[in-house]
């Protein structure tokens, strides 16, 4: 609103903290999952590094990890889990406000892969745009789209936890290579007036840990170089203790935090869907907790350590398995890079809706060609912009002249005092 008397502008006074609508809840009404089909068991590791089976199900659980092809990349497992998800709740893209991915392992530093994504499902109406909180990514995506939710601002919000970790990976490093999987796994949130969804949550982060677990190059301070390239400086780095202290300590702490503030007793959570790093760590909690393992949901055997997908593809083979029924109060707790950490409580209420029909499903075909063809238009009339437009600025005016090695070099402007 102008303010008349001196032309500022007056903004509605905020509501009070915590005085969100309360009719609006964030319900996850659909989920998904995707995988690479190529399966690497421990043996077969053991025929690159150093290691043995007995070594790595001992001192992590992990059997064997989905590994990433040539034609997979973090958004195309993204699309695929995301496309799971919609088709599910049986909701189309174009009905999608935004889509967050989470990952610690995009397909460029930028575009966003949420872009990728969004482009790729046919998302018309959507934002889009990537977390970057390694391992706790799905739990910071999830608050995020409850929040946008909660408060008015959106109805439909795909979050996707997604990643390639093996192409980050040190393959002769056998104290890490071991542990890692690729991977995606896909909420669609949605706005629904009966209380229930994504409860609360609590985030958190210690960025004095930061070294602990790491990519040291590739970023601004680190460019590329013959030096980081050789030095294995793109490849994940990790104080392996370090994270394994941290990560049993900051487990218990988040589930008795978060567990509290919604005011829902421990021993009213019938599930917890922890990320999926070591079952030690896992075990550890549990014990800490005083709850018995099977209340955890544990599945890195077969995927190993997926970061960001881990609890989402969980919580897929959870509901498929019956082990999370209608109106079960599950925590997901999450620790990773940066260091960072986070916990959810969701009241489950979701039933899976029936087998889509024919139609539904030849609908939908019909939809995702749809999203192709209208990438493919777009890209081509960019190109033919740029034909009819080329020479000329956004604001319809003639570009200077390109350069030419004759020109007068450049002289940079005298800063100002
Ligand atoms: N195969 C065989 N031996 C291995 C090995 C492997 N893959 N990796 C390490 N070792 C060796 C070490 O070289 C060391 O040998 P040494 O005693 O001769 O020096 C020995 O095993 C013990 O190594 P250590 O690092 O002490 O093992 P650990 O019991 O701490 O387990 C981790 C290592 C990585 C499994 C454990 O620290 C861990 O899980 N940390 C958390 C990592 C994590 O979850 N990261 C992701 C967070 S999102």
């Amino acid at each position: 609103m102008l303010n008349g008397k001196n032309g500022s502008h007056e903004l509605p006074t905020p509501p009070a903290a915590g005085a969100l609508p309360t009719n609006r809840y964030a319900h996850v009404v659909g989920w998904g999952m995707s995988v690479p089909s190529r399966v690497m068991t421990n043996d077969d590791l053991a025929r690159i590094v150093d290691t043995s089976d007995e070594w790595i199900t001992s001192r992590t659980g992990i059997r064997e990890r989905h590994i990433a092809g040539p034609k997979d990349s973090t958004s195309t497992l993204a699309t695929q889990a995301g496309r799971a998800a919609l088709e599910l709740a049986d909701i189309d893209p174009n009905d999608v406000d935004l889509v967050i991915v989470a990952t610690c392992t995009p397909d460029h530093l930028f575009p966003a892969t949420a872009c990728l994504v969004q482009d790729a499902l046919g998302c018309g109406r959507a934002g889009a745009f990537d977390v970057s909180a390694a391992c706790s990514g799905f739990i910071y995506g999830l608050t995020l789209g409850t929040q946008m939710i909660r408060t008015g601002a959106m109805r439909t919000v795909l979050v996707i936890g997604a990643e390639t970790l093996s192409r980050f990976i040190n393959w002769k490093d056998r104290a890490t290579c071991v542990l890692f999987g690729d991977g995606a796994g896909a909420f669609v949130l949605q706005a629904r007036e009966t209380p229930g969804g994504l409860l609360t949550s609590v985030l958190g982060a210690d960025g004095s840990g930061g070294d602990s677990l790491i990519v040291p190059a590739g970023g601004c301070k680190l460019p590329a170089s013959f030096e980081t390239i050789r030095d294995n400086q793109h490849t994940l780095q990790m104080d392996g203790k370090a994270v394994y202290r941290f990560a049993t300590r900051v487990m218990t702490e988040s589930v008795r935090e978060v567990t509290a503030k919604a005011g829902v007793p421990l021993d009213q959570v019938q599930l917890i869907v922890p990320h999926q790093a070591n079952r030690r760590i896992i075990e550890s909690s549990a014990r800490t907790l005083g709850l018995s393992e099977e209340r955890f949901v544990v599945n890195l055997d077969r995927f190993g350590n997926t970061s960001a997908a881990s609890i989402p593809i969980a919580v897929c083979e959870a509901v498929r398995d019956g082990r999370l029924r209608p109106d079960d109060n599950v925590v997901l707790v999450a620790f990773g890079a940066g260091l960072t950490w986070g916990s959810a409580l969701l009241q489950w209420d979701a039933t899976p809706p029936a087998e889509p029909t024919g139609l539904a499903r030849f609908r939908r075909q019909l939809s995702y060609s749809f999203a192709g063809l209208r990438s493919t238009a777009r890209r081509g009339w960019r190109r033919v912009e740029g034909l009819l437009f080329g020479s000329q600025s956004p604001e319809g005016g003639q570009q200077p002249p390109k350069r030419g090695k004759t020109d007068e070099p450049h002289k940079p402007k005298e800063p100002v005092a």
